[in-house]
């Protein structure tokens, strides 16, 4: 038998077990569908990798936002073409985004490649792999599912899965938890209507049976997942309920200590959502509502479907309610068209709302967008970068000023990791800022009240309240 004939033969035949890597690129809605891909794989015996090398089933969970991640997709994926000659029973696969953007192509390009799904194949993962198995070469599942009775929500705890097959994995102090999948949206120069699909939403009473469950294993903070998240229940569907009514049922039905959604649309926060924030107190004070750009005719050009003052009432709005709200949004710098009086605009809602995290993008154009199609690129990339550079600075002194202003307070801050490195745990406040501590009483998955006592570009210090109590002595309480 010739060496090819070897290698076919080999070719999916592993060892005693399978171990896997699963590589995740992009947003908390990959992040999020990787720890159900693992989860998937460990009710399939599948055990992790800590290297390539040791891997037997490879997955990129791959994004393609903007240009940039495309192409880091599309380099990690080459570089596994070396592995796959020498160990070729190692199944390479590609899911997510690119994978259902350039579909059967990315099978062209990259010979080396077994297997493809998209984001809403992800539950036929093991039937792919027994395919394999089986012989079968580049199999793939790249079809969107765009209705409500076609697609079903995986109803699965990844970690737990673990847990239950003996191999102890300690609950996280947060988890993500998908409501809705998909984007009903047309915003001119997104790409993920295109790759997500139709918006469908989960039935309410899974999301509340998912969190309670999460609750008892010890997590006490969810962030519910949606591309428009309060779009939610917008349209009816049996099981789904307004998101505001959604909010309420998981404060009452469940345990969880914090709730936080992302990312929410500007169009659908209304005074049912503020009032969420005013009389719900599982809802922590803070948002993450994506402006976009803060010129009018920018904001008509990307069919934002807001103004730049509909998008300040919002703020308002929800301030009214809660008035220490603390907001982050999304930005776009270079869209088609945008001068610099628009971009001024843009630096102008940001000081005036004085948002507490800016995530700033250049503008890429992505195929098959309205934006990509039919307006030119005509911001160079010089002038991008230095629109995103002025931004970004302007942004880092005030939010220099913000954090300084927490020294001296106390902040409640939930414990999320320990860094062996620096010896501090690491948490967030219910605003999202990041606070690093220590405290002899300090443990993942604990609410703790600490001392502020230094402010970092991003991020805070601190020590635990005990410490503070002692020295407090006498004095007043915290
Ligand atoms: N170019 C640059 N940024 C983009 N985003 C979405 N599409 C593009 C694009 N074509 C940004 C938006 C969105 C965030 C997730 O990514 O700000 O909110
Ligand atoms: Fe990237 Fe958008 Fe896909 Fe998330 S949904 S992985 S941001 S392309």
């Amino acid at each position: 038998m010739d060496q090819r004939g070897i290698n076919l033969l080999n070719r999916h035949e592993p060892g005693p077990t399978r171990r896997y890597v699963v590589r995740t690129f992009g947003c908390q809605m990959n992040e999020h569908d990787s720890l159900t891909i693992r989860g998937l794989l460990a009710q399939h015996a599948y055990l992790p990798a800590t290297t390539l090398d040791e891997a037997d089933l490879i997955i990129f969970n791959t994004c393609t936002i903007r240009e940039k991640a495309h192409h880091k997709a599309f380099s990690e994926i080459g570089r596994t073409a070396q592995l796959k000659e020498e160990r070729p029973h190692v199944v390479v696969g590609v899911c997510g985004c690119v994978a259902q953007q350039d579909r059967e192509g990315l099978f062209q390009r990259f010979p080396h490649l077994d297997l493809l799904f998209g984001p809403d194949q992800i539950q036929e993962l093991p039937r792919l792999l027994d395919q394999l198995h089986n012989g079968e070469s580049h199999v793939s599942a790249l079809q969107c599912i765009n209705s409500a009775d076609d697609y079903h929500f995986l109803d699965l705890i990844p970690w737990a899965t673990a847990v239950e097959q003996g191999r102890p994995t300690a609950p996280p102090a947060t988890a993500f938890v998908t409501i809705m999948k998909g984007c009903d949206a047309n915003c001119a120069y997104c790409i993920v209507p295109s790759v997500r699909g139709k918006e469908v939403c989960r039935p309410a009473e899974a999301i509340v049976s998912e969190v309670a469950a999460l609750a008892v294993r010890g997590v006490r903070e969810v962030t519910l997942l949606g591309q428009t998240v309060n779009t939610y229940g917008n349209r009816r569907h049996p099981g789904v309920i307004p998101f505001p009514d959604l909010l309420q049922r998981l404060a009452d039905e469940t345990t969880i200590a914090r709730i936080r959604f992302t990312s929410p649309h500007p169009k659908d926060v209304n005074a049912a959502l503020a009032g969420a924030y005013r009389d719900n107190p599982k809802l922590v004070p803070h948002i993450h509502m994506p402006l976009q750009a803060g010129s009018d005719a920018v904001l008509r050009r990307m069919r934002r479907s807001y103004s730049r003052q509909q998008y300040l009432d919002k703020v308002a709005l929800l301030r009214a309610a809660s008035p220490d709200l603390a907001l982050t949004t999304d930005l776009i710098v270079g869209f088609p068209g945008e001068t610099e009086a628009d971009f001024l605009q843009t630096c102008g809602v940001v000081r005036d709302v004085g948002f507490s995290g800016i995530y700033a993008f250049k503008y890429s154009p992505r195929p098959g967008t309205s934006a990509a199609e039919a307006l030119h690129d005509d911001v160079t990339e010089r002038e991008k970068r230095d629109r995103l550079d002025r931004l970004l600075t302007m942004h880092n002194a005030m939010l220099q000023r913000q954090l300084a202003a927490n020294v001296g307070t106390m902040q409640e801050v939930l414990i999320e990791r320990y860094d062996e490195g620096s010896a501090q745990w690491t948490g967030r406040t219910p605003h999202n800022t990041l606070v690093h501590c220590t405290g002899a009483s300090l443990a993942i998955g604990q609410l703790a009240i600490i001392h502020i006592t230094r402010a970092y570009g991003h991020s805070l210090e601190g020590k635990e309240r005990e410490v503070i109590r002692r020295e407090l002595a006498g004095g007043g309480g915290v």
